[in-house]
């Protein structure tokens, strides 16, 4: 991998577009694990503490490497590791986080606002040291509505934000050998679109029979597509299928949404100083402290 000139996160975007085509993995395509990457690195965020987020990049070390949430992320990291190498000037965490948009967008999804200036943990201590201890925090997939509200309301997400946010399985696909869910959302898993809350309110989602965890599915021109219980909640729950439905019947409304949102996670604990950098210090910036 060539180098690009310091600051030139065009040229860092160039060369994530570059290896997201990758034959041979899942649908072809490791767009939709950058993505839940960038959702990851930013969403142990705490805003009582203003701990977590993606100021840091934790997940290099334990143990939010070890986190049963993150199975799988290895991979997308070490997709991004050659990038990182040549290029020691960019943070993990804003590789990470540019990964994220630029797969997104690839994907045909929405431009998202996008800001540099993370910094990166030296070490595991320095770490825990920080933000404490941050596995843990990620939703569970397998519960309803109230947990959903529990993850997002700490990281200080409105339900419309959550469900605008959930939208992102219309992207990739569930690893029997990672999450130990098994499928994928739509059809088409590397086109982002508004599909994943059209087959949400429009087919019907039966319990599969299987030895695995409580999922669900419906045949979808003659293929197998799942939701997960934390999906179906934005459709039984009164206010969250508000939102699902509005996304379902205008894709301009949830691409737009979507991308505030998704910028918004991003940013979470990454307080920048007057040059630019997010330092970091305990609690978030001292100059924003308070
Ligand atoms: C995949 C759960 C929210 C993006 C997954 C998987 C699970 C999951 C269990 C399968 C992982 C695997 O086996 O590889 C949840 C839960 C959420 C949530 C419980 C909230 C209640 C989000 C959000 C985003 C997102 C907010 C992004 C904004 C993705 C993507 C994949 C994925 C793109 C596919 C990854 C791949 O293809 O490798 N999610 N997720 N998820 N999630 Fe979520």
């Amino acid at each position: 991998m060539a180098s690009v000139k310091n600051g030139d996160y065009d040229g860092i975007r160039n060369q994530v577009t570059k290896i997201l085509k990758r034959p041979g993995y899942d649908d072809g395509s490791i767009g939709p694990v950058l993505v839940r990457l960038a959702w990851h690195a930013s969403g142990t965020y705490e805003r009582k503490d203003r701990t977590g987020g993606s100021n840091g990049a934790g997940m290099r070390f334990a143990p939010e490497s070890n986190d049963g949430a993150n199975a799988g992320l290895e991979h997308a990291r070490a997709f991004l590791d050659p990038i990182a190498e040549a290029n020691p000037w960019i943070s993990y965490a804003d590789l990470w986080t540019l990964a994220g948009v630029t797969a997104l967008e690839a994907m045909g999804g929405p431009k998202t606002p996008w800001k540099p200036g993370r910094t990166d943990f030296k070490s595991e201590q320095a770490a825990e040291a920080y933000h404490g201890k941050v596995d843990g925090r990620l939703p569970d997939a397998s519960q309803g509505a109230q947990h959903i509200r529990d993850v997002f309301y700490r990281m200080g997400f409105s339900d419309q934000e959550i469900v605008a946010l959930s939208g992102a399985h219309n992207l990739g696909r569930c690893h029997e050998d990672r999450s130990g869910f098994d499928g994928k959302w739509v059809v088409n898993p590397t086109r982002f679109s508004n599909q994943f809350f059209k087959l949400l309110l429009t087919r019907k989602w039966v319990p599969r029979k299987w030895d695995g965890p409580l999922q669900y599915e419906a045949v979808v021109v003659g293929e197998k597509l799942m939701m997960l219980e934390t999906d179906l909640a934005l459709i039984k729950d009164p206010e969250f299928r508000v939102w699902a439905e509005k996304y379902a019947a205008d894709q301009k409304l949830f691409f737009e949404h979507f991308a505030a949102a998704f910028a918004k996670l991003l940013e979470l604990g990454v307080d920048r100083d007057g040059s630019g950098v997010a330092p970091l210090v305990k609690g978030g910036c001292p100059y924003h402290a308070g």
